[in-house]
């Protein structure tokens, strides 16, 4: 059985104080065998965050450059992030594709930097209304797997995490139906199968993101092929973001 991941991307918000109280209420939450947590804090919060965590949680980044190390003004590399306590790092968020112009190529850069600092990567991928209201979503998120995560061997590929994230559903409301989202995670989880292996695939986490709240959390996680969430809005309080956690345990009933 895959183990579910619910992670909270808290993207550009919160301040130190609201970190430190963000962060000891998620380290009150008992650990489980059934979900792993992590959150995303801006980058100038890691080091907060990894010493409140209690290693009750993994504590992960929203970005790293595509650079290595050098001279890069701004950037923070993955092994930069890797030695303040970093586990996981999020690659391809279709706000860094949409606002920060990163293409699929630039992605790809990404998820080998991040895998050469012994992270995991949360790949992001997903298509905007306009692809779906014709029909062309399972092609364009393929080519977004093909042209970013299909070059890595399957071992290292074995390290990588998806994250479904259809950008109509990210901030707006508007959630995937379970349906929506357990046909695409299916989808990707064939074409795995194809390029990869049936262990690879089944191994395979897929996080649904995209308004998921504690109050549709619950029928995603019923899905067969949905490994988790990938939660922004929601994850900025304590108890919403337990509670979809928490509905992990229900889905089960
Ligand atoms: P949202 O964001 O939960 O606020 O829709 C999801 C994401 O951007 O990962």
């Amino acid at each position: 059985m895959r183990k579910k991941l619910i992670a909270g991307n808290w993207k550009s918000n919160l301040s130190k104080k609201e970190v430190k109280e963000l962060t000891e209420a998620i380290a009150m939450q008992p650990c489980s065998k059934l979900f792993d947590l992590a959150v995303f804090p801006s980058e100038v919060f890691i080091s907060t965050v990894v010493a409140g965590s209690g290693a009750r949680f993994f504590v992960g980044a929203q970005n790293c450059s595509a650079h290595s190390e050098g001279a890069f003004t701004g950037e923070t590399t993955a092994a930069q992030l890797a030695s303040a306590g970093v586990q996981i790092i999020i690659a391809g968020h279709s706000e860094r594709r949409q606002i920060f112009a990163e293409t699929n190529k630039t992605v790809k850069t990404k998820v080998d930097k991040i895998l050469e600092a012994n992270l995991i990567p949360i790949f992001c991928c997903g298509e905007t209304l306009e692809t779906r209201k014709v029909n062309r979503q399972s092609n364009f998120v393929l080519q977004q797997l093909q042209e970013s995560l299909f070059h890595l061997n399957e071992e290292n590929f074995s390290k990588v995490i998806i994250a479904y994230e259809p950008i109509w559903a990210i901030g707006t409301g508007v959630v995937a139906s379970p349906k929506e989202a357990e046909e695409m995670h299916a989808f990707l989880r064939s074409e795995v199968e194809k390029r990869y292996s049936k262990n690879a695939a089944e191994n395979l986490k897929i996080l649904y993101g995209g308004s998921v709240k504690p109050n549709n959390a619950t029928e995603l996680f019923k899905c067969q092929n949905v490994d988790g969430a990938l939660v922004g809005g929601a994850s900025l309080e304590a108890i919403d973001f337990l509670d979809i956690a928490g509905a992990v345990r229900g889905a089960k009933k």
